[in-house]
């Protein structure tokens, strides 16, 4: 059996992401990971309610701030399946408030120093794998060459944005250093941008969920990530991947 890993599995991008892995011709056994188990079982109600997840579905409490819920979150998955073949660091957030130290501190350690201790807990599982993965969900938004490019879309800023955008660029280069640090190892290590798609992160409103109604199908999102996971986008490998591209840093 397959084994695939999403943080932040029970809304928005990692929720679309866990739905399309646990279509019955994926082959794929999900490992749905989040911070508050009920809202993790209500995904996995809704992903069997379409009838998906014949592979398996499995809840994981998991708090990418909190490195004993990381830790043990990496055990139960060494005692249930022995090892992971794809671990994908989706968990994020963008807080607008309620202060500038609280918004870099609460950003950066989210969609940062998480996804960095997640992986250092789950190395060894992937390690186990015949063909193991280790994918970055960024963003667009991180991008320098963009929100520095005259007439970008990205040239607009709201509060938090700067520690959104920072901690993406951030984490480009922690994908990027994991790709090299594990280059005589059989990981693949991939970084992605969703674009912009339906979710809670911007907030709850329907107005926040869609941006204004430019938010796209987090389901595209997902596909990217099934096509990442063919090999089709293997000449991608070095770069910030994207639907129809790759995006400068
Ligand atoms: N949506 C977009 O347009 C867009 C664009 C570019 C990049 N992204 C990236 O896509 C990823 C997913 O975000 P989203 O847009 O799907 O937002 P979302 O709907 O708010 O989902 C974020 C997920 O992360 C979880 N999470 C937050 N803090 C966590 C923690 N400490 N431990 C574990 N899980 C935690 C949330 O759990 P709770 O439900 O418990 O809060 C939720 O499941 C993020 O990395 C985001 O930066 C999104």
């Amino acid at each position: 059996m397959s084994y695939r890993h999403v943080t932040g599995a029970n809304s928005g991008v990692g929720f679309a992401i866990a739905k399309e892995l646990a279509a019955e011709s994926n082959g794929f056994h999900v490992i749905l990971a989040g911070r508050t188990p009920s809202k993790v079982e209500s995904a996995i109600t809704e992903i069997k309610a379409i009838g998906r997840g014949a592979n398996g579905l499995t809840a994981l409490q998991l708090d990418v701030t909190d490195q004993n819920s990381i830790e043990k979150a990496a055990s139960t998955v060494r005692e249930k399946f022995g090892h992971l073949d794809v671990l994908i660091n989706n968990a994020g957030i963008a807080p607008s408030g309620p202060d500038l130290a609280t918004i870099f501190h609460t950003t950066f350690t989210t969609n940062l120093v998480g996804p960095v201790l997640v992986s250092a807990a789950f190395r060894s599982l992937l390690l186990a794998s015949q063909a193991p993965y280790s994918i970055y969900i960024g963003s667009e938004t991180s991008s320098i060459g963009k929100i520095t490019e005259r007439g970008s879309n990205l040239r607009v800023t709201t509060a938090g944005s700067n520690a959104y955008r920072a901690s993406k660029s951030a984490l480009n280069m922690i994908a990027m250093h994991e790709q090299l640090e594990l280059q005589d190892t059989a990981i693949k290590v991939r970084i992605m941008s969703p674009g912009l798609v339906v979710s809670n992160l911007r907030g709850t409103s329907e107005q926040a969920r869609s941006a204004g109604g430019y938010a796209g199908d987090p389901t595209k999102s997902a596909r990217l990530i099934l096509s990442i996971l063919g090999g089709e986008r293997d000449e991608d490998a070095s770069a910030l991947i994207v639907t129809d591209g790759v995006c400068p840093w």
